[in-house]
């Protein structure tokens, strides 16, 4: 439907966009187009407030103005799309809107045109209340919303801010390939078959790894992209299948060099997006004290409740919980005697057990007719409050069982708590590096050595004998013995990650550049030759060539964008995500496909259950 009210008001003419209109365009003729977002009628005058991209301006049609225009905007709905010819004057005396940027003026119409009607809204924009599902059905319409409008053009404003900090620094944006051979980052692989290569599949890129690490045999000395990465794995929050990072890889270089280049680039966006000051060089904390005083690999140091080792201090007591346990630690809540209610104890200890807890012991202290305390001797009791420094009022939570466990879980339990009690600050931005990882972490039930980054992760010079030693071992026909697991897992890698309040945004290394080395650890992590040969190759081949030492991070920029924009899920910066199942529901993928096509690609499915 098109009104046409005297001239046509052309498309291609606008003078303003309609949130910019201050007290300094009065009296100035504009010409403005976006959406109906509101429509008063005061008996004669209609006011209407007028949306775009950048806010919202009050516009009136009064008779004396456009009687045409204002018989037309008697028709106008929520959502019409129209544009509009006008002159901006001053609101009248004590009618001024203080919570709209433009509310000190108004622009009366003298001209309107609608260009297209809309249906009534499924749902009102910026209703948050709203259900989820519905809102993705119509993304169109919640991005036509204040919350999303905000957050992309802020997204926007941080990749442009990247570009430019990497840009100054030598490095150049190249692309790699999207259609590509599998990248082990520890996902399952979204696949696409080939249509020319009868049962052959590409695999899409779980992160651009091994092609930027080729760009550095390459000689491209220093690169960056804003990838797209695909990873088929559980969803949660901070989760999509379809997710971008800032990726980045650079030659010649240590990891000294790579923490100070990107805690440089993340103190500058954060101050520049929400004028935080953070001070370089940020903290750096290895992954063992991470994991022993917060029970977490990216610990959130906005609040203390650290986990304080018991092992000792339980050795030989009376409470078989405890002294049957390889590990005891203890949580600590000052003043938690009180503010923490049996039930919630009882809520803390389903909540632990959901983990793999066994149960939640805790000690009030100062009381000894608990149901720990009371198992326990005076003199037992008095040495494990002494060994968490904990006082008369205080509550002390114990996790008893295998280190790995323990920590897990007295983590979860410390993040639960911090929220519950409110004990996390607002407004920080603290900024940590973990250090120091482990190279292997040893899955038990598999009875295999996964990489705690990814394969590509360098050791420290000092341990690259063991790696060397029970490589060989397994050419041999050995197997990952008891001594050999041990041996590997003390390896420590040349990893770190970057933890901005305890969210992982990042993390890297120091890769491996030499082919002997790379196919050593290949066969570490279980690989047969065969298997090297088929999947990484070209890779092995690559690194005959004079490869360079190098090095490189990636950081999840829809995660960065979440806690710069103070949303909760990643969802709330990507304009089109997908839901945790999955699945976008506006354009209803995925969805089946005709026979025709799967013939084509060689493909036939079979759905079972
Ligand atoms: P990594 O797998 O740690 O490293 O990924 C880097 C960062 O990407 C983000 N991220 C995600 N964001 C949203 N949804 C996901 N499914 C998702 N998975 C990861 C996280 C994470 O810290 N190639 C290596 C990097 C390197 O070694 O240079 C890599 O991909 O913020
Ligand atoms: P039980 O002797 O099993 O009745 O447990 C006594 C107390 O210890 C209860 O509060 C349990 O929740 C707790 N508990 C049991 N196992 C563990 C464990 N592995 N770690 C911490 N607390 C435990």
């Amino acid at each position: 439907m098109t009104t046409t009210i005297s001239d046509t008001l052309r498309l291609g003419t606008r003078s303003h966009m309609g949130g910019d209109l201050r007290t300094s365009h009065l009296g100035q003729e504009v010409t403005l187009f976006g959406w109906v977002d509101s429509r008063r009628d005061h008996g004669g005058v209609i006011f209407v407030d007028l949306r775009d991209r950048t806010g919202l301006v009050q516009i009136v049609f009064e008779p004396e103005t456009s009687p045409e225009a204002h018989q037309a905007a008697d028709r106008l709905r929520g959502e019409y799309a129209v544009g509009i010819r006008g002159f901006v004057r001053a609101r009248g005396e004590g009618l001024a809107n203080p919570r709209l940027a433009t509310g000190e003026i108004e622009v009366a119409v003298r001209q309107l045109e609608v260009y297209n009607a809309a249906r009534p809204l499924p749902f009102p924009l910026d209703d948050d209340g709203v259900d989820e599902n519905l809102r993705l059905t119509h993304r169109y319409l919640e991005l036509r919303g204040k919350r999303l409008t905000g957050a992309l053009a802020a997204r926007h404003r941080i990749m442009q801010q990247m570009r430019r900090y990497l840009d100054d620094r030598g490095f150049l944006e190249i692309e790699t390939p999207i259609l590509t051979k599998s990248t082990p980052e520890g996902a399952r692989d979204y696949l696409v078959p080939s249509r020319v290569h009868p049962g052959e599949f590409f695999a899409l890129p779980q992160s651009p790894q091994i092609f930027k690490q080729i760009l550095m045999v390459g000689g491209q000395d220093r690169y960056f992209q804003i990838a797209r990465c695909f990873r088929d794995e559980d969803l949660r929050a901070d989760r999509q299948p379809e997710f971008t990072q800032l990726d980045c890889e650079l030659s010649w270089t240590s990891q000294d060099q790579i923490l100070e280049l990107f805690e440089g680039l993340m103190a500058h966006l954060i101050h520049a997006s929400v004028g935080a000051n953070v001070s370089a060089p940020i903290p750096r904390m290895s992954w063992l004290d991470a994991m022993n005083r917060y029970g977490s690999d990216k610990p959130d140091t906005r609040f203390g409740l650290e986990l304080c080792d018991l092992t000792d201090a339980t050795r030989g007591c009376s409470f078989q919980v405890f002294s049957g346990a390889p590990v005891v630690k203890g949580l600590r809540v000052p003043g938690g005697a009180q503010r923490i209610s049996r039930s919630q104890i009882d809520a803390l200890t389903d909540f632990v057990r959901k983990f793999g807890a066994k149960g939640l012991a805790y000690v009030k202290v100062g009381d000894p007719s608990g149901p720990v305390a009371k198992n326990l001797a005076e003199a037992e009791l008095a040495t494990i409050v002494a060994a968490a420094a904990a006082e008369p009022g205080d509550l002390l939570f114990f996790g008893a069982g295998e280190w790995g466990q323990v920590v897990d879980v007295l983590g979860r339990l410390r993040l639960k708590l911090g929220q519950d009690l409110g004990l996390i600050p607002q407004g920080l931005w603290n900024l940590l590096w973990v250090v120091d990882f482990p190279m292997f972490e040893y899955d038990a039930t598999e009875g295999r050595l996964y990489a705690m980054h990814h394969p590509f992760t360098s050791a420290r010079p000092s341990d690259l004998p063991v790696l060397a030693r029970w490589a060989a071992h397994l050419d041999e026909g050995g197997t990952l013995t008891p001594e050999a697991i041990a041996e590997l897992t003390a390896v420590k890698a040349n990893a770190y990650d970057m933890v901005l309040n305890g969210v992982e945004l990042g993390g890297g290394s120091i890769r491996i550049h030499q082919a002997e080395v790379q196919q050593q650890a290949f066969r570490l992590l279980g690989l047969t030759p065969d298997e090297i040969k088929t999947k990484f190759g070209f890779m092995i081949e690559a690194f005959t060539y004079g490869t360079p030492p190098h090095g490189g991070i990636a950081f999840g920029l829809d995660r960065l964008c979440m806690l710069l924009s103070g949303v909760p899920a990643i969802r709330d910066v990507i304009a089109f995500p997908k839901t945790q199942q999955a699945r976008d529901l506006m354009a209803a993928a995925p969805g089946g496909v005709d026979d025709k096509q799967l013939k084509e690609l060689h493909v036939r499915t079979v759905v079972e259950g």
